[in-house]
């Protein structure tokens, strides 16, 4: 039997009165992917109030990694709302918090010795890992990146790129943020390829310490390893190389803000990984709590010891409840081989993404790093042109037909997978059916059209 069921229209009679009551609820600023409201969710599916059923490419924007509900994450969680729910660990501290920050040192890249902070979401975590990098270097500058993204507090959009809808209207924001261009290698800033272009993009910020800002008021550089949603952007493998040792020739941190490459998505736990790379501080939320709201920053033990006493901190940051279902994760990755998933999705999805790009010219890049896959949809392969329309109406056929995609990319015209890595085979062929479907009627209308004209 198919996972995917559609009982009524879609959006159902359940959910078009809810989203009535919403629009007149709830301010605009907050967009919806889908109008559909959800009643409950298990593994890689979902289904909404009318009982239609789905297949969820989206995953919470990455925060179900493994899976919706996992009965361990749930009896965890239920076990820790019979104890306590919350006290403040500012104020009487808890075995779980002290438990799951040895357990990040642990699982982090790097041997040396880490401290972990946690907090409530991944945009808090950036703030306070901006915060510790400051108070080590005692230098105010922090390098972003192009195509960036880290989250919707002020600070964070300070180093966040795009400008619609996340940065326009709120200006201004915090100073001190210097934005260099990143390893999009399929639409180079500088216009190179790779491999002989020999990573002139990572080895330009000895340029940007001359021209921009001077290296000794640099405290960090802050970089997604893959980007999320700039678009699934993975670097050249040997690129954070070039781009750390350039860091740690003057002193400024690095900073591998992990929230969405993170827990597992990328085939390792982390993406920095499976480049080799340890960074000084780490940012990680999304699937660490397992669908409920964490974020933790991990670090050199110096660095992270450098803002003094109540310097961080929060009412809620660390709630006992995340922190019991992020030691359930933890547990999960060490028991399942989910990360040998992720590359098996990975896979799968490529195999599938390439066929579709040699038949239809609007899949320009297919690309991504294990589970973290996506393709860049473009008017042709030639011009690059980005097809920011029809990848509106691709992910609209997929939704009519019961698969939840999200989308991602400067110009919005990627499609990116984000499935909990608990899909199975027949899901994932039955989902990726559907978009393979939705392609080709968004292009064989062009053509039909193009015959017309
Ligand atoms: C790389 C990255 N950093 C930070 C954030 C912000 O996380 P949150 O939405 O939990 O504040 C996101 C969210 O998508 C992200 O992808």
């Amino acid at each position: 039997m198919s996972t995917i069921q559609l009982r009524t229209e879609i959006p159902g009679p359940k959910s078009k009165a809810l989203a009535e009551r919403r629009a007149k609820a709830v301010p605009r600023g907050l967009s919806h992917g889908t109008p559909i409201y959800v009643a409950k969710a298990e593994g890689a599916w979902l289904e909404d109030v009318d009982g239609n059923h789905y297949i969820d490419f989206a995953g919470g924007i990455g925060c179900l990694n493994v899976g919706h509900r996992r009965d361990e994450v749930v009896s965890v969680v239920r076990d820790q709302l019979d104890r306590f729910m919350h006290t403040c660990v500012q104020v009487t501290p808890y075995e779980v918090y002290v438990q799951l920050a040895e357990r990040m040192n642990a699982v982090t890249p790097g041997a040396f010795a880490k401290k972990t902070i946690f907090v409530n979401s991944g945009a808090e975590a950036v703030e306070n890992a901006v915060k510790i990098a400051r108070a080590y270097t005692k230098r105010p500058g922090i390098i972003a990146f192009e195509d960036a993204f880290h989250g919707r507090t002020m600070m964070t959009l300070a180093l966040t790129s795009k400008t619609h809808p996340y940065k326009a209207g709120f200006a201004p924001f915090p100073g001190e943020v210097y934005r260099v261009p990143f390893a999009y290698c399929y639409r180079c800033s500088y216009s190179k390829k790779y491999p002989s272009c020999d990573l002139y993009c990572a080895r330009h910020l000895e340029d940007t310490f001359k021209r921009v800002v001077a290296n000794e008021e640099v405290a960090a550089v802050i970089a997604e390893p893959v980007l999320g949603e700039g678009g699934f952007i993975a670097p050249p493998p040997d690129y954070f190389e070039v781009l750390i040792d350039l860091c740690r020739k003057y002193g400024i941190l690095f900073i591998a803000d992990e929230v969405q490459s993170g827990f597992g998505r990328t085939g390792a736990l982390f993406a920095s990984q499976r480049y080799g790379v340890e960074p000084d501080i780490l940012v990680s939320a999304k699937s660490l709590g397992g669908g409920l709201p964490l974020a933790a920053v991990t670090g050199r033990a110096e660095v992270m010891d450098a803002p003094g006493v109540g310097g961080l901190g929060g009412t809620f940051a660390g709630n006992p409840l995340s922190c019991a279902a992020a030691l359930a994760v933890l547990d999960l990755f060490e028991r399942e081989d989910l990360l040998a998933r992720a590359d098996e999705i990975g896979d799968h999805f490529q195999r599938r993404a390439r066929e579709w790009q040699c038949r239809w010219p609007i899949i320009g890049d297919v690309r991504g790093l294990g589970g973290m896959q996506a393709i860049e949809l473009v008017r042709s392969q030639e011009s690059k042109v980005p097809a920011s329309e029809e990848t509106k109406r691709i992910t609209q056929y997929c939704f009519e037909h019961g698969l939840i995609t999200i989308t991602a990319g400067t110009y919005s015209n990627v499609i990116r997978v984000l499935v909990p890595l608990v899909i199975t085979e027949k899901q994932m062929d039955e989902a990726l059916d559907v978009l393979e479907s939705a392609i080709a009627a968004v292009c064989d209308t062009k053509c039909a059209i193009a015959q017309e004209v």
